[in-house]
């Protein structure tokens, strides 16, 4: 039995179980990655996409994207369409500390693709050869890919991202997580996990990562069990829910309501010590709304917080929120 205990490695880094936590733009950036480290339960976390050419050319929000805090392994996510941008950007994550470096090769965004980056690099397997390639030759850490299952529906009818699997393998890409969504359907629909199934089955030497729609523990059990992925990744569920990989990994853990709201507080904490705290008000409006689905008083609750102007007024709102679950 693999999953979900047992490590598993990419090259030459150990990954202490089969539980990965997504990358998501604005949300898996420092604070929100040592908050679900401390909840526990997950194996490797994923830096927020961080754009190549941003980071060549020295952008401040991007070179913040890169700070860490020892989290081991950290992923470090970069998205472009130039090689040479990708291997400098490569080149900076792993001088910051990354323990990976991936390539976006599924960002819908039409701000990203427009650029020929995330999505757009399934339309183009020669560009996308030159991208990993240069990425490989680059750095010494691994490189590993996250993509989907195709641009539309006739590119994943027609296979072809098995191509990209093989031309991956050549280039020396040492792991790869699948959405199988194409990039047509944004984030519409089912992912389709036989697609995932069909790159397992494809033998590649470097491990396939599942992800898309678990959203409960039994779904990562279902999807081991039915594509035989090497790990689980998990974002929206660890979002409304970021016990989740506790929950995987014990079957008697129980979330209760104090917990998540202690949850949202801790965040919040965090996020205050790492953050100015404008921006840490800004991020927990966002986060926190998630975590409080469904607890009593939930509603009032993110109203609170949605109009909260300070950090002192947010801690009213979550008092509030914790007597209103206890009466
Ligand atoms: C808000 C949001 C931001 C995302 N940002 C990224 C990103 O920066 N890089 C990436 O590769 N995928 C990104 N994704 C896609 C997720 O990593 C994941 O592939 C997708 O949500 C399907 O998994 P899930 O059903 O477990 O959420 C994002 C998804 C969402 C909803």
């Amino acid at each position: 039995m693999t999953f979900p205990h047992t490590p598993f490695q990419i090259r030459d880094v150990q990954v202490s179980n089969r539980l990965v936590m997504a990358p998501l733009h604005e949300i898996t950036d420092q604070p929100f990655r040592k908050f679900i480290r401390e909840i526990g339960g997950v194996g490797l976390t994923v830096s927020e996409m961080i754009s190549s050419e941003a980071l060549i050319r020295h952008a401040v929000k991007a070179e913040k994207m890169m700070a860490a805090t020892g989290e081991r392994p950290l992923s470090m996510q970069i998205s472009g369409g130039r090689p040479e941008a990708l291997a400098e950007g490569a080149q900076l994550c792993e001088a910051a500390g990354a323990d990976l470096v991936d390539l976006n090769m599924g960002c819908p965004a039409s701000n990203v693709t427009r650029g020929g980056a995330g999505s757009a690099l399934l339309k183009d397997i020669r560009l996308a050869e030159r991208c990993v390639t240069a990425m490989v030759k680059a750095v010494k850490v691994p490189v590993t890919v996250k993509m989907r299952a195709g641009w539309d529906a006739s590119q994943k009818e027609r296979g072809e991202f098995l191509d990209f699997l093989r031309m991956f393998e050549a280039a020396g890409v040492q792991a790869l997580a699948i959405h199988p969504r194409t990039r047509a359907q944004q984030y519409e629909g089912h992912a389709d996990w036989s697609i995932i199934a069909r790159a397992v089955d494809a033998g590649t030497s470097y491990p396939v990562i599942g992800n898309g729609d678990v959203n409960v523990r039994e779904d990562a059990f279902r999807m081991a069990e039915e594509t035989g992925c090497a790990a689980v990744m998990i974002g929206r569920g660890a979002l409304y829910n970021p016990f989740i990989f506790r929950q995987i990994l014990e079957p008697a853990f129980a979330v209760t309501t104090e917990m998540r709201i202690d949850a949202t507080l801790r965040l919040f904490q965090i996020l205050l010590d790492l953050l100015e705290p404008r921006e840490a008000l800004h991020k927990i409006k966002k986060i926190g709304a998630w975590f409080t689905k469904g607890v009593p008083g939930g509603h009032g609750f993110r109203q609170n917080l949605h109009a909260a102007s300070d950090p002192q007024a947010l801690m009213a709102a979550i008092d509030a929120l914790r007597h209103q679950g206890a009466a």
